[in-house]
Order: C-alpha cells, then sequence, then structure tokens
C-alpha cells in the first residue's frame, strides 16, 4: 500500500511540474483532488477497510494530499511569477526613444470663460459655490417661492427623473436642475448672513434650436447683508461686464421684469452698436439682453433661514455660453455641445494660458 502511495504521488507530481499554465495546472488539480480524482477515489476506499487499517492508511492518505496540494500551490506561484516577469519584459518602454510630436488639447470655450468669471468675481470677493446637478423639488422650486401648481415652473421645461420610493407626486420626483439658483439656496442654508457668492454649472431644460439646448451652463451670484439695494446690484454687473468684455464706460440698463424669487425683478441689457451691420459691445445705439436679476425676494430668505427684517440683497444670472458667444464670435449654440475637434480647434483656448486679472483675462 505504502509503495503504491508513493508511486501515485511521484506520478502527480509529474504531471504538475509539467503543467506549463495555469490551465493545465487546473486540469492537474482536477486529476488529483477532483470530485473522480486519484486521492478522491483513495479517501473513498477507506470505508471498506478495518479500523486498524483505516487509521495508518488514513492518515497516509491525508499527508499526500497535503503535499499534492502544497506542490500545486509551489507551481501556481511559479507560473505567476513566470507570467508576471514575461509581461513586464514587453511592456517596458523604451524610454531613451526620442519624444514623438503630440497635438496639444484646446480649452473649450465653455471652460475658459468658466474660468474667466471666476478670476473676475473672485477679485471682486466672491466666493465661489457648487451644487448637484440632479436636485430635488424644494431647491429647485419651492424655496425659490414656485409653489406647487405655480404658472411660472411651467416655463422651465423640467426634466424629472422616475420616481423612485415610496412618495407619490410633483413635490417628491427629483430633477436635473433647471438653473444654478438651487445652489443659492444650498449656501444660504448651510451659513450665517452676510453671503457674497457666484455658482455656476450645468443646467438643463427640455428645449432644442438655434438659440436653446437642453444642457447649457449658467453664472449667478448671491449678495446679501444689512442695507444692499439695486444700486449695488447695477454696479456690480457694470464692474464685472466692464472687466469681462474689456470694455470701459459700458452701459447698462435694467428693463422691469418677473422672476418669483426676486422682488423687484430687473432684466438687464448691455450697450451695443450694431452700425452698417457691424456688432460691437460698448456705448452705442443699442442694447443687448444679458440676464435676470433682482432683490431677493422675501419668502426665499425665510426658506434659508435669514430674518428679511434684517437683510437684504441683490441676484443675478447669466448664460455662459451666451457670453463667450458675445465676446469670442461663436455663432451658433449648438455648435457648444457637438464635440466636433475641428471647432474646438477653432475656439478652444491654450490649456497653458490660464485667465487672470494680473495678466488680464483674455480678450
Ligand atoms: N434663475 C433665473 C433663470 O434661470 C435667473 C436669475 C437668477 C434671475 C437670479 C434673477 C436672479 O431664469
Amino acid at each position: 500500500m505504502t509503495q503504491n502511495l508513493s508511486t501515485i504521488k511521484d506520478e502527480l507530481a509529474q504531471v504538475i511540474s509539467a503543467a506549463n499554465d495555469l490551465k493545465s495546472l487546473e486540469e492537474a488539480r482536477i486529476t488529483a483532488l477532483g470530485k473522480k480524482g486519484r486521492i478522491t477515489d483513495l479517501m473513498k476506499s477507506l470505508g471498506g477497510m478495518d479500523p486498524e487499517e483505516r487509521k495508518n492508511f488514513g492518515a497516509a492518505v491525508n499527508m499526500l494530499k497535503d503535499d499534492i496540494a502544497a506542490l500545486i500551490e509551489k507551481q501556481e506561484a511559479g507560473l505567476k511569477k513566470q507570467a508576471m516577469a514575461e509581461r513586464l519584459s514587453k511592456e517596458t518602454i523604451d524610454v531613451t526613444l526620442p519624444a514623438r510630436p503630440i497635438t496639444k488639447g484646446a480649452i473649450h470655450p465653455v471652460t475658459q470663460t468658466m474660468d474667466e468669471l471666476i478670476s473676475i468675481f473672485g477679485s471682486m470677493g466672491f466666493e465661489l459655490d457648487e451644487g448637484p446637478d440632479i436636485e430635488d423639488d424644494f431647491h429647485n422650486f419651492t424655496a425659490l417661492n414656485f409653489p406647487l401648481g405655480h404658472p411660472a415652473r411651467e416655463m422651465h421645461d423640467t426634466f424629472y427623473l422616475p420616481e423612485d420610493g415610496d412618495e407619490k407626486g410633483e413635490a417628491a420626483k427629483k430633477l436635473l436642475r433647471t438653473h444654478t439658483s438651487t445652489v443659492q439656496i444650498r449656501h444660504m442654508l448651510g451659513r450665517k448672513p452676510p453671503f457674497k457668492m457666484i455658482c455656476m454649472g450645468r443646467v438643463y431644460r427640455s428645449d432644442y434650436d438655434m438659440t436653446h439646448t437642453p444642457v447649457f451652463h449658467q453664472i449667478e451670484g448671491l449678495v446679501i447683508d444689512k442695507a444692499i439695494n439695486m444700486g449695488h446690484l447695477k454696479g456690480c454687473l457694470m464692474d464685472f461686464l466692464q472687466a469681462f468684455f474689456e470694455v470701459d464706460n459700458l452701459p447698462i440698463r435694467m428693463r422691469p421684469s418677473f422672476f418669483p424669487f426676486t422682488e423687484p425683478s430687473a432684466e438687464f441689457d448691455m450697450g451695443c452698436s450694431r452700425k452698417n451691420g457691424e456688432f460691437k459691445i460698448g456705448q452705442g445705439d443699442s442694447w443687448i439682453e444679458m440676464g435676470g436679476s433682482g432683490m431677493v425676494h422675501q419668502n426665499v430668505l425665510k426658506h434659508c433661514g435669514v430674518d428679511p427684517n434684517e437683510y437684504q440683497g441683490f441676484a443675478f444670472g447669466l448664460g455662459v455660453e451666451r457670453l463667450a458667444m458675445l465676446k469670442y464670435g461663436i455663432p451658433d449654440l449648438r455648435t457648444f455641445f457637438e464635440s466636433d475637434v475641428r471647432w474646438l480647434n477653432h475656439y478652444g483656448f491654450d490649456p497653458l494660458d490660464r485667465p487672470n486679472r494680473a495678466t488680464g483675462v483674455k480678450g
């Protein structure tokens, strides 16, 4: 019997050491230790032996089993090491090769414009905040004084996400934010006044034509303190637009408007001239609409735990693509989202040349 076991051991050891990849090693393991394997068969034969014989033979088979398992493990470790060495030698990089010329990427005009806005508002003392693209009804509508059923909700062409959870109805549904005013709410709820912040990012509305895309970018600003008024709002917009378009004496005009979250509300235009078919930003004979603004509605302040008897201030919002189109002469909004590399090479910016107010934002 002992003789027999050592023969089996030699045979199995040979099969194992002959396995030169993981697949044949697995086959060797099955031959030895699998359900119908040689060692398993030996174990099965124990049942027919008398107790004394079974004890001795059982111990010997167990030892054999352990030895074979150890051999398999050793072979496996060797094969893995060998595979790794082969891979490493194949994947080496010859660092002595001369560098091949690479094409440098370009910064997208939206990113460039947002970087410019951050640098301008940063130098004006604004803090930058951000919020999620997927929002709830409270932050996108209710806190901004659009109660359930308010007709202004319909103007937003909202993308709703499928309902999850047990709660049903409009108020429980998640949505893609339709404006970045959501971030103003999050900003105020998390802090104590005074506030002086900007936020920017993607917003979503179900709309598509020459001047509308289902996703676009907004920048919004919020200033709340004890004696902030519309004069500050106008001055702030003037300073910012002059810095952004690099035009002195840029006139700003405000027209009455309506937003649920501001009272009074105003749309603002900047001066331009359109003489002889040439469009120029600055003092001139014409106006171009830029964005919405107003004094933050008392209900909004209340929703955010700010006492409207003590604090007041303004908010404004603009489209980032619109700013980029006007500054860099990009005619069609839709091209911003088409990912055409030729367009990006034409309108994009040098990644190494980042906007800052010391060297001037780019113009
Ligand atoms: N959130 C508004 C919109 O998207 C823009 C806005 C912001 C208007 C702040 C006024 C004040 O329509």
